[in-house]
């Protein structure tokens, strides 16, 4: 069983009232039931949602300490913008960090198409709706 941390950034928690039609009806908690239910043989997962990118921050440090052995990390809107997630990535190597959006960022405004993290990111997984995370799951579980 790996431990495996969800980490949501800001606004995520209002997934399933938030735009529907970019990120679908179901709620964050619905999610991490499904995917707790879908991994219950192979991962324990944990997961955490903030708005502050400096306890995304530290969540990411404790990841480290607390024997996470990978985390999917949708951070949001400071995907775009963060230098300092960017560098508590790289800080807390080897542990693999799978970036993940629901929307097809590409697909959208100019302003989403960089990333700060990715380069820090062992890899990046966007567009397939909720269904995102479970493929970052999958790639954590095979590594
Ligand atoms: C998002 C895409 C980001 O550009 C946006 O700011 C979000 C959600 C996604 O999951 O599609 O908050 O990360």
């Amino acid at each position: 069983m790996k431990k495996i941390l969800i980490l949501n950034g800001p606004n995520l928690n209002l997934l399933g009232r938030r735009e529907p039609a970019v990120y679908g009806t179901a709620t964050l908690d619905a999610l991490l039931e499904g995917l707790r239910h879908r991994f219950a043989h192979r991962a324990t997962i944990v997961s955490l949602q903030s708005n502050h990118e400096g306890a995304l921050i530290d969540a990411l440090h404790a990841a480290q300490q607390e024997g996470v052995e990978g985390v999917v990390l949708n951070a949001g809107a400071y995907t775009h913008t963060s230098i300092a997630l960017h560098d508590a990535i790289k800080g807390i190597a080897p542990l693999p960090v799978v970036e993940v959006h629901i929307s097809n960022v590409h697909a959208r405004e100019a302003f989403r198409h960089h990333s700060c993290l990715a380069p820090a990111c062992k890899g990046v997984i966007c567009g397939f709706g909720l269904d995102s995370y479970r493929l970052a799951v999958e790639a954590l579980l095979a590594e």
